[in-house]
């Protein structure tokens, strides 16, 4: 930013501070502290606007996947935009960047699962809302109007609404609320702190077993549908054991709880397959999405269904009665022509595959920097999604016997030095642009590895 802009960013800082609130900032905290304000992108850096250039080693909140300062995208927004800005998808009114876009994820999605019909909404939190309200209605199209419950995972997240905001089963959101009572929790398929003290394989897939036994506890005449990310995302990259989805699968069948894969950060190429389910021989009744398949550069998400949950709400419903569900922005012609266009990107650069293959690499350079650092437990993930875990040595204790502020420190030290990681609970997670380069993930991995080093185990620094 040039000399002459400098007093207005004194103001703006003094603005955001009188007036924005931003999500996850403590106040107190924040009043103090101010903003870091971005003013650019280009590829995996971002320019803020005290002149500093940073690496966006966490793609934003997952979501930026072909990076930033793609004018091809703002252009293509912009067209649409010339042409039909917005109009209502409610009734029968329909875009054409609405119906492209159905028609091109409907294609991107493995073909086996037969999910055939979408619905858009601006984020992965309606869109789990959504995923919900379906679920519901099926039960109670197909003469089970009692199955309300919903199952979710601990260290789960799937959004903040009231009903995605209770399927997230990650204590720091609810402190001050209450849960709805209609959601329930289970076991997550977290190896590395089993809830069971087991180990694979011998566990037998404990943490499988208990969505079944919760099933019975609960009553199966009640469960409406069970959510799952297919690799768990904000609670810490949590990858499932082999065999783990097999077994959910069929809990699900037996018990007929329909089954909602959240693939707001695993869809569109971040585990280095276009969807994170073609990891795992799992079918789906329901889908959620977001993030990646505009990139962020528009709000967009939605729920895909497949072929025998659409039939049934189409040929079940009472004749008379709509479909009664729907956003003023569902089905977004902008954002959606936004989605094309960053989808046109992810193809013709090979991103998915550049995911898997510059994941893998990041992952093993960071294993084989760190495999002696006295507090590094465990370096994990799939394609672009990283999770380093933090223990005090031999145990799986926080560092320093304090919960989640080693991490912390970690991810301070790389942005003074230049890289956003993200602090995860008792991991540093790192989830890249999809387009990072080899080059870009070693100086990704050299500071991570520094940051390690200068802080080492966290005895002698001041949180
Ligand atoms: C797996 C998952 N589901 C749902 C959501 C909620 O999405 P949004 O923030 O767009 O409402 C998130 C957000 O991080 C997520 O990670």
């Amino acid at each position: 930013m040039a000399r002459s802009d400098a007093i207005d960013l004194d103001r703006l800082i003094e603005l955001d501070k009188a007036h924005l609130i931003h999500p996850v900032s403590e106040f107190r905290k924040h009043e103090v502290k101010g903003p870091r304000i971005v003013v650019g992108g280009q590829g995996i850096e971002l320019e803020l606007a005290d002149g500093r250039r940073v690496i966006d080693g966490l793609s934003g909140l997952f979501n930026i996947n072909v990076g930033h300062g793609r004018s091809e995208i703002a252009d293509a927004v912009a067209e649409q935009m010339r042409k039909v800005a917005y109009y209502p998808s409610f009734w029968d009114f329909s875009t054409e960047s609405a119906i492209r876009l159905a028609e091109r994820v409907v294609g991107l999605l493995p073909a086996d699962r037969e999910l055939s019909h979408l619905l858009f909404t601006t984020g992965g939190s309606d869109a789990n809302e959504a995923a919900f309200r379906v679920a519901r209605m099926v039960q109670a199209l197909r003469g089970r109007p009692e199955r309300t419950k919903i199952l979710s995972r601990r260290h789960a997240f799937h959004g903040i609404t009231r009903a995605a905001g209770s399927a997230t089963r990650l204590p720091a959101y609810h402190a001050l609320t209450s849960l709805d009572p209609a959601h329930i929790e289970t076991a997550a398929p977290y190896c590395f702190r089993c809830d069971f003290d087991k180990s694979f394989p011998s566990c037998g897939l404990a943490c499988a077993e208990d969505v079944a036994e919760i099933i019975v506890r609960e009553g199966p005449e009640t469960v409406a549908a069970l959510i799952v990310e297919p690799v768990m995302g904000t609670g810490g990259i949590i990858v499932p054991p082999e065999g783990y989805f097999d077994r959910l699968q069929e809990i699900c069948r037996e018990y007929d709880v329909l089954l909602i894969l959240d693939e707001v950060i695993t869809g569109f190429g971040r585990t280095g397959r276009w969807f994170g389910m073609e990891h795992w021989d799992v079918r789906p009744d329901i889908v959620s999405f977001a993030k990646g398949i505009t990139s962020g550069y528009l709000p967009l998400g939605g729920i895909a269904l497949t072929e025998d949950v659409y039939a049934t709400i189409r040929d079940d419903s009472p004749r008379g009665l709509p479909f009664m569900f729907g956003f003023t922005y569902s089905n977004h012609p902008a954002s959606c022509a936004a989605a094309m266009a960053n989808l046109d990107i992810i193809e013709r650069e090979g991103l998915v595959d550049n995911a898997r293959t510059t994941g893998n690499y990041l992952r093993e350079r960071l294993a084989k920097g760190l495999a002696s650092h006295p507090v590094v437990a465990e370096v994990r993930g799939i394609g672009m999604l990283v999770a380093i875990e933090c223990t005090q040595p031999g145990t799986k204790q926080p560092v320093g016997g304090k919960p989640s502020s080693y991490p912390a420190k970690i991810a301070r030290h790389c942005f003074d030095n230049g890289l956003i990681a993200r602090a995860l609970w008792e991991c540093v997670a790192l989830a890249p642009p999809l387009c990072t380069t080899l080059e870009e993930a070693d100086r990704i991995a050299d500071c991570v590895i520094a940051a390690f080093a200068e802080v080492g185990s966290g005895a002698t620094q001041s949180s």
